[in-house]
């Protein structure tokens, strides 16, 4: 009888070890961290152990990402005020940067990733400016870039638009360049779809859409060709690393922008991913360990480069063992 065995290889634990083609490594994981103005924590209600931090808070939590060997986090503001220029989202006292200033204080070794948008810091609860039923693109963009200057001036590393006005990377580009910024890369949201997998995070970032939807900004579910195009302008703009948001429902789409673009590639894991493992796990549904290290290998073997996710902390305690 001649047939293949491949279950050879699956027998010893250190051959199937020595022969895994896909390996995680705490280096690729960023978090992604809400801050807020005042004191304590408070429990965010559809993503259980995620929390909003006051800056005292956010001190503590560094320290605790620098034992796990975490190397970066992604930053969300809740601001104090909400206006129709979106204020907050680049004053110098502005909850962001007070973070960003406060992380650099505790430990320098993390990298600083700021999500540059406005849709927390206005009422309307959109990525621009609102002007009737509209979101004006061309008028949002010296807001987005102001916003990024000043995450750049108050210590960002790493700047990430996520509000998908066109033009928004050439903008930031520019502007970061003016102010002699020139080595701050650009991570993109290049790719990021009009999701319903957002909602637990529009509850934790206060950002829900006061009317309407993103549809007129974010990508439609349904494309992919699209995402090509997306990717290409950003990149033409200056973005040094791309996005594919949500993740697990768009591995097609992370496989697709990796063998297309040789720029480094990041899967942002999202609330609602991180709502639905977390939601089954506490009924004893499903092992949650389990489940979150096969999710991120499967990102990691889809091709992406870089994991944002709110696990992060279970994901580098795992490999810490
Ligand atoms: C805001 C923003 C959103 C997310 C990241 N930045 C929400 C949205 O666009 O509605 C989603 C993150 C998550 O769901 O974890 N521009
Ligand atoms: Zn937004």
């Amino acid at each position: 009888m001649n047939f293949d065995r491949h279950r050879r290889l699956r027998n010893h634990p250190g051959i199937r070890a020595m022969v895994r083609e896909t390996r995680l490594s705490t280096d690729q994981l960023m978090l992604p961290l809400f801050v807020k103005h005042g004191e304590g924590r408070d429990a965010v209600d559809a993503m259980p152990g995620v929390e909003h931090l006051s800056i005292d808070a956010l001190r503590r939590e560094i320290h605790e990402l620098s034992e796990l060997g975490v190397r970066s986090v992604l930053l969300f503001g809740l601001p104090h005020t909400k206006d129709d220029l979106s204020s907050e989202a680049y004053a110098e006292e502005g909850i962001v940067q007070k973070a960003i200033r406060a992380i650099k204080e505790e430990n320098k070794e993390i990298a600083v990733a700021t999500d540059v948008c406005l849709c927390a810091y206005n009422p309307a609860g959109h990525c621009g400016i609102v002007r009737g039923e509209e979101i004006v693109n061309d008028e949002s963009l010296s807001l987005l870039a102001k916003t990024a200057r000043s995450h750049a001036q108050a210590g960002a590393d790493l700047i990430a638009p996520s509000d998908m006005m066109d033009g928004r990377v050439a903008a930031i580009r520019e502007a970061l360049d003016q102010a002699s910024y020139q080595s701050i890369p650009i991570l993109s949201y290049s790719v990021k779809y009009a999701s319903a997998y957002y909602g637990p995070f529009r509850e934790a970032a206060h950002s829900a859409p006061s009317f309407g939807d993103r549809r007129s900004y974010q990508m439609d579910p349904a494309n992919v060709r699209e995402a090509f195009r997306e990717a290409e302008s950003d990149l033409a703009e200056g973005a040094d690393m791309l996005m594919v948001k949500p993740a697990m429902p768009y591995l097609d789409v992370v496989r697709a922008l990796k063998e297309r673009y040789d720029v480094p590639l990041a899967a942002y894991h999202v609330s609602g991913e991180y709502a639905m493992i977390k939601a089954a796990a506490q009924r004893g549904w499903v092992d949650e360990e389990a489940i979150v290290m096969e999710t991120m290998t499967s990102l990691t073997r889809a091709g992406a480069d870089i994991l944002i996710t709110y696990f992060t902390k279970d994901v580098a305690r795992i490999l810490q063992r």
